[in-house]
This record gives C-alpha cells, structure tokens and sequence, in this order.
C-alpha cells in the first residue's frame, strides 16, 4: 500500500513511523509512507502557508494553492484514491473503516492545522472526512499516524506470525482476555490454574468468558452489537445469550 501524507510537520512521520512493527513493514516495501511537506509546494516568497479567514474571527486558515497543488500532482485521477481530512468535525474512527481502509491500494492523508483547510478542497477532494474521538488536538498528524498504524497492521505480511490478529470470528469485536507470563508466582500474585494446564479447549473457553466478562464490566455496547451483526449466525447467537446468562449469573 502506499500511503501519501500532506503535513507541515512530515519528521513526526518519519520518526514515529520509522520504529517497531510499521518501520520494519516500511523496510520490507509492503508499506511505503511518503510524508510530504505541504510547505513545500507553496508559491508564496516567504513559504506562507495559513492565511486570514473570510468573515473575521479568530485563527487562521491553511492556504488553498499548496494543498491544491500538492494533491493535484498525487493524484493525477482524482477519483483514483481515497483523500482523508483528518478533522474533529470527521466520523469517528473505528475498527470497520480500518478494515475497509486496508483494501486500498493507495491513500492520501491530509492533516489541518490552526483553523483547518478552505472548505473548497474538502468538497472538491475529499472522499472522507475522519476524526479519532471527541477531543481537539493541535493538529492532524497524531490522528492520521493513529489511523495508518490501525489500517497496516491489517495489510498481510506486516505483523509477524506471533503479532498476528484474530480471525473475524464470533468474539471478535469483545475486549481482549487478561495475558500472564512467567514466572507463575509473581509478587504473591499466581496466575489461573487453567492456562498452566495446558488444555487448550478449557483455555479457550476460559478466554471466551473472561473477554465477554469485561465486556459485560466495561463496554456493554459492544456486547448489543454483537447481537446485531449478520455474519453471527442465530447458532452462535443462542450459543453466546446462554454464556452470557451464565456469566451474569455467576456474577450475582
Ligand atoms: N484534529 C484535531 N483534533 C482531531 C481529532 N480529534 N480527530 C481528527 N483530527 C483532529
């Protein structure tokens, strides 16, 4: 996948990004992440980027020409590639648009600062306007590097066999289970009898109600969207309403 991003700050990527799981998928060629100085393109003597907004008030404006010049010469068809505005205005971000990010072959990234971007370019470029929760940051950077990291840890080959995600399954979308290592006794503290069983059927099953206890605890939502998803069949849906009667249950 390549992924172009347009920022006034393209050294927070390349340092960020050039760490860990997403430096290494970089190093491979699966992912190529090209940051590119918005600056850059300006046509003003002083390199001027933000200017006054019409109508008054407070803060500035990114000027048109360089982003409009910047995402002409990337994307040559315009309808080719999805463009991402970063803004807190956007939809909020979460595992499914990752997941349809993830199919791209190309995305371009453009991350705001001060007010924001001429509502001109949004209309004319912009395929999807994204915000990563309901709080305002000084920019768009962070919530861009938040999105590539969730969307390239999907694209085969860049997690490790003993990174990799869980398959879509009946579960997924459920808060993770506690994780232990060694040693068994830590500080007084040991850890279930189960997982040094080595049972892997009794584990899993313990894994299955641990994730759905915390669930039940923390994101109870999550657990009514489970119910409302069509690719968990009725089975599978009585199967979790009597774990959850047992669990809940228990809990009393
Ligand atoms: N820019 C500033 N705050 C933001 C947010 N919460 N999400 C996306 N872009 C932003």
């Amino acid at each position: 996948m390549i992924i172009n991003v347009l920022t006034l700050f393209p050294e927070m990527f390349n340092n960020i990004m050039g760490e860990s799981i997403i430096g290494r998928a970089r190093e491979k060629g699966i992912i190529e992440i090209n940051p590119i100085n918005i600056r850059d393109s300006s046509k003003n003597k002083h390199k001027k980027v933000d200017d006054y907004p019409y109508g008054g008030g407070s803060g500035m404006v990114l000027m048109n020409q360089p982003i409009f010049d910047s995402l002409h010469s990337l994307t040559k068809d315009k309808d080719s590639c999805r463009v991402v505005y970063l803004t807190p205005k956007g939809k909020t971000f979460n595992q499914k648009i990752a997941n349809t990010f993830s199919k791209e072959k190309e995305l371009v990234f453009v991350c705001g600062h001060y007010e924001g971007i001429d509502q001109r370019i949004i209309d004319k470029w912009v395929t999807d306007e994204i915000s990563i929760g309901d709080y305002v940051l000084t920019g768009g950077e962070l919530p861009a590097m938040v999105i590539i990291d969730s969307v390239c840890r999907l694209i085969p080959g860049v997690l490790g066999k003993d990174e990799s995600f869980e398959d879509e399954s009946f579960y997924n979308g459920l808060l993770e289970y506690p994780h232990y290592t060694r040693p068994a006794t830590y500080d007084g503290e040991s850890v279930p009898d189960i997982l040094l069983s080595g049972n892997h059927k009794l584990i899993n099953e313990w894994r299955t109600r641990e994730s759905l206890k915390i669930t039940i605890e923390r994101r109870p939502d999550l657990i009514v969207k489970l119910f409302q998803r069509d690719d968990i069949s009725m089975k599978e849906k009585t199967k979790l309403k009597k774990l959850l009667v047992e669990i809940v249950s228990e809990e009393i």
